[in-house]
């Protein structure tokens, strides 16, 4: 199957994210930083952490492909293409673990900053 082009593919675009963190790392918006007490949801920062860690996969404004689907209306299409309920904890769950050709963010997203990306997710 496609398989093989798929993984070089997500292999370019990690490529592409780690160059573009360590070339962002020095002036990060200080509002990007992980916060240590949990706060209400940032939309505002929420949509800079989608910015830097899942535009290069996914189009924010439509449901076209890019390396994963578009996010547009993702939260009240109400259903991720599996068929499984779109809510706050399956999209935590599905950001933290990432999927098939997606890699989990538990390691390099705080869940503040994770409730941030969700934030930003149902404003799509
Ligand atoms: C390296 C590319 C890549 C990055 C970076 C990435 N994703 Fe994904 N994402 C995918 C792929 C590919 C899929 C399709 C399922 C699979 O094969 O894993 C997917 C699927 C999804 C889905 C399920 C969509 C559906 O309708 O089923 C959501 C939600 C999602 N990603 C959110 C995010 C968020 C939020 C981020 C940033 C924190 C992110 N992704 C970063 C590649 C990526």
């Amino acid at each position: 199957m496609m398989k093989r082009r798929h993984g070089i593919a997500v292999a370019t675009a990690l490529a592409a994210i780690l160059a573009l963190a360590a070339a962002t790392t020095a002036p990060a918006p200080s509002s990007v930083q992980a916060a240590s007490e949990q706060s209400t949801p940032s939309v505002e920062n929420g949509k800079q952490l989608y910015d830097r860690y899942c535009a290069a996969c996914h189009y924010p404004a439509t449901t076209a492909k890019k390396i994963g689907p578009g996010l547009k209306a993702i939260y009240s299409r109400g259903k991720f293409e599996d068929g499984t309920p779109v809510n706050d904890p399956t999209l935590r769950r599905w950001i933290e673990k990432g999927g098939k050709n997606m890699p989990g963010f538990e390691k390099s997203l705080t869940p503040q900053q994770i409730a941030d990306v969700i934030a930003y997710l149902k404003t799509l």
